[in-house]
């Protein structure tokens, strides 16, 4: 089933040089500095990128829902072409229907005073307007496709009264019983062993294609990224520095970064073999590098690398990077091949 893409075809999501600043130390830095990105109908976009680079602020400022501290200071969301930071009306409306939500931490998306088959009920009686017996029959579909053992009794309980990971379960079953058309994650099975992880992303997939529902999908794990979208944003201190189709960026990268990354996913064909760590440390929100933020941990770094402005550019094929010496990242790549 597709849906509508909406007037003229524009993208179901359109961030444009989003800023957001948050507390720091008596400071009020840009911890989300000027990014851009779009998500289309039934697209799945990954956001990758080291603790702290700025994912779940992007992900937090799309739906208004900052921590006390952090706040939106320029930029547009448009989705379906409203300015949901200039309306914040039509987002209150959007919320759980349009755009759901699955947080880092389960309990901040559960209400710690209602049963949990109650809250992921409401969403779905919402959405489609069910009865309160169809709406419960979808929640117990769902909550056994999330794999939550003994579903009926597990829906009449509070969010205290279950583990780390049937509370996450009930979360991503919740986020998902309104059939959002746009569904954010951040990093929503980290907590979660390795075959509900599994699981969890087939079931993803096959709503994704099911109800051609889009993703922008925050990760650590560039095999999920691989498995589950299509194009994929990667994010070092607040701005994106490589964008591009997934299975291209991950055979050819075009910014080191992006390669180092990729050095240091684990293999699972080499067990053995020592993992890569890319030297240094991601800078704070406080003290990111001028220039090039990437430019003190960077192996082809140069002087000129130090100031200056590093935009993202356009390099054909649907990619683009903020490295400013595509020649470098060649020779970088081939010695990488050769050693
Ligand atoms: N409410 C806040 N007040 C002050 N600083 C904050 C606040 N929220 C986040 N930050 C800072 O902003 C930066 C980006 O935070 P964010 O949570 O978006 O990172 P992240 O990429 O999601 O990291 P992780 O992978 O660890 O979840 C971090 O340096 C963080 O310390
Ligand atoms: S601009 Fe310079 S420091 Fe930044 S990634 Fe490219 S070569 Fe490295
Ligand atoms: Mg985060």
């Amino acid at each position: 089933m597709m849906q509508d893409p909406g007037p003229d075809d524009q993208p179901l999501l359109q961030v444009e040089d989003l800023h957001v600043t948050v507390n720091a130390g008596g400071a009020r830095p840009d911890a989300v500095d000027g990014i851009s990105l779009t998500v289309a109908s039934g697209e799945a976009v990954g956001l990758v990128g080291e603790s702290g680079s700025g994912k779940s602020l992007t992900l937090r400022a799309i739906l208004g829902l900052l921590p006390p501290g952090a706040s939106v200071t320029g930029g547009r969301v448009l989705y379906r072409g409203t300015d949901l930071i200039a309306d914040p009306r039509s987002l209150r409306r959007l919320r759980g229907t349009g755009i759901s939500m699955i947080f880092q931490e389960p309990m901040t998306a559960l209400s710690p005073v209602a049963r949990v088959g109650a809250q992921m009920i409401d969403a779905a009686r919402r959405h489609h307007g069910w009865s309160p017996h169809d709406a419960r029959r979808q929640a117990i579909r769902l909550a056994r496709q999330m794999g939550i053992p003994d579903a009926e009794a597990t829906l009449s309980l509070y969010p205290h009264e279950l583990s780390g990971g049937l509370r996450q379960r009930v979360m991503i079953a919740a986020a998902l019983a309104g059939e959002p058309a746009l569904l954010l994650c951040d990093e929503p099975t980290t907590a979660l062993d390795v075959t509900i992880q599994d699981q969890i992303i087939k079931l993803l997939t096959r709503l994704r294609d099911e109800l051609s529902m889009s993703m922008l999908y925050v990760t650590h794990d560039l095999a999920v990224v691989a498995q589950l979208c299509d194009r994929v944003e990667v994010m070092y201190a607040g701005r994106i520095i490589e964008s591009g189709p997934v299975t291209a960026t991950f055979s050819r990268p075009v910014h080191p970064y992006t390669m180092g990354l990729l050095r240091a996913t684990p293999d699972v064909d080499d067990v053995q073999g020592d993992l890569y760590a890319i030297p240094g440390y991601a800078p704070g929100v406080a003290d990111r590098p001028t220039g090039c933020p990437f430019h003190p941990r960077c192996p082809v770094a140069s002087p000129e690398c130090q100031s200056g402005s590093f935009p993202l550019l356009e390099v054909g094929d649907g990619r683009a990077t903020a490295c400013a010496f595509p020649e470098r990242v060649a020779r970088l790549a081939e010695t990488e091949v050769s050693s």
